[in-house]
């Protein structure tokens, strides 16, 4: 029996179809460009690893960890998860393919992510990131480029008002230090966190400065803040990371809860927030920062690192759809019967031109011509006994251009269409 039951996607999961699937691309192909130009060359890493990468390296009192990772056991009874940010992988990826002796790696890798989060505007269940990680990069100087990297990625979609925020979470002894002073301050005020944050208490105080609770951050205000633990060599690296933003003309807010919800940093970290979708809500699109420790807490060498995401869903909400660069063109046969004559014709136009050749084949001649003018064709070439008998090609365009009108009609003999389409349309090489 026939299954009558629609499809639906799985919550929080979509398509990209028609001008959000350019935008897609439109937004890779720009981030691709400019972190090409700082030395990054693209890394393909698995959709799924053990679960354990991720419980080692996120922490298992993160967020992510503890309650969005779609994990799976699977037929061998291992237990596997859907990959929920790229780093883990890559730092995995480094140590499985030894190269922790080859260093800097400088890898892009762009694509879904999966964080059983509950979705709304901005927040998607299989969600998409741009990331870079500079595997070895030791120095301030490395953050203030991974962050500049960044800046040029947003800016170069044309994105206005985007604001950088940093802070540093200093080394593992500022920490340490800072964890014991936050943890004698909310002891005072346990009854007032939330559930969540008396819990953080013990677990992870620093989490706290992150909560969205109102309750926590009106707390949260009146915490001490990490800067009065910094170590000298903590406090030195963060001068020079913020020395470097300065000497790049680049502008940023300092905010000291910026804590991250992933457990791998230190020193750097930073949030780039821009106005995104109908109500310009504030939204980060990028996030990142150092992670000196987690290569050699991977069971790598010390492999300082630093990097960023970039949720590529936030940055479609936020730029236009690009026009289409190199409009169609199509051929259509003029009779009633499918005539060969036309697949060789746009095949052989595929070898002329840049133009996308498209060959409409069902309905009659009106039909074929309608759904040319929708594919957005600039023009039909039509085929019929007459063109092949003269060796004559009728072009008519369905658009205006700067030479042609919409609605004229020109004849090409076939023995110059090479001539003609390098002069009118957008030939593959440009003529001498
Ligand atoms: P993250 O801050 O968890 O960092 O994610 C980076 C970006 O991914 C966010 O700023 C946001 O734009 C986007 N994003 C995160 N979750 C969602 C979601 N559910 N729906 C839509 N967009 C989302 C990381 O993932 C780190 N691995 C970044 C990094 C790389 N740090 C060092 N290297």
């Amino acid at each position: 029996m026939k299954n009558t039951e629609v499809p639906l996607p799985v919550r929080g999961m979509r398509d990209f179809v028609g001008a959000d699937a350019r935008t897609f691309h439109h937004v890779v192909d720009r981030l691709q460009t400019v972190v090409c130009r700082y030395g990054f060359s693209p890394i393909e890493m698995p959709l799924v690893e053990f679960t354990s990468l991720f419980v080692r390296s996120l922490g298992d009192t993160s967020d992510v960890v503890d309650k969005e990772m779609f994990t799976f056991e699977d037929r061998s009874g291992q237990s596997i998860s859907l990959r929920p940010e790229g780093t883990a992988s890559a730092v995995r990826a480094l140590i499985t393919n030894k190269l922790t002796q080859t260093l800097p790696q400088k890898w892009s890798y762009y694509g879904p992510m999966f964080r059983y989060d509950r979705p709304q505007k901005g927040r998607y269940r299989q969600f998409y990131q741009f990331g870079v990680e500079d595997l070895g990069a030791s120095g301030p100087l490395s953050d203030v480029e991974a962050i500049s990297m960044a800046m040029e990625g947003v800016q170069s979609l044309g994105i206005n008002g985007a604001t950088l925020f940093i802070n540093s979470i200093g080394d593992a002894a500022t920490r340490a230090d800072y964890r014991a002073k936050l943890v004698a301050y909310f002891e005072a005020y346990k009854g007032d966190l939330s559930e969540d944050s008396q819990r953080r208490l013990t677990v992870n105080p620093l989490r706290i400065l992150d909560s969205k609770d109102a309750k926590d951050q009106e707390l949260v205000r009146g915490a001490p803040q990490i800067s009065g633990s910094f170590t000298p060599e903590a406090a030195r690296f963060f001068d020079r990371v913020k020395e470097g933003l300065a000497a790049l003309g680049l502008t940023f807010k300092l905010d000291p809860c910026l804590v991250r919800g992933l457990d791998y940093y230190d020193h750097t970290t930073f949030e780039i927030k821009a106005p995104v979708g109908e109500g310009s809500t504030l939204l980060a699109v990028v996030g990142g920062g150092r992670y000196n420790g987690l290569v050699e807490q991977m069971g790598g060498p010390s492999v300082p690192a630093v990097g960023w995401a970039a949720g590529l869903d936030r940055l479609m909400l936020a730029v236009e759809a690009p026009a289409v660069e190199v409009p169609p063109v199509a051929v259509l046969f003029v009779g009633e019967a499918e005539d060969v004559a036309a697949l060789q014709g746009a095949h052989r136009l595929r070898g002329l031109v840049q133009n996308p050749v498209l060959m409409p084949a069902e309905g009659n001649l009106a039909k074929r011509m309608k759904m040319s003018d929708r594919a957005g064709a600039l023009c039909v070439f039509l085929i019929g006994e007459d063109e092949l008998k003269t060796g004559q090609l009728k072009v008519k365009f369905l658009r205006s251009t700067g030479e042609f009108e919409e609605g004229a009609e020109c004849v090409v003999a076939e023995t110059e269409l090479a001539a003609w389409t390098a002069q009118h349309l957008s030939p593959l090489t440009k003529p001498e």
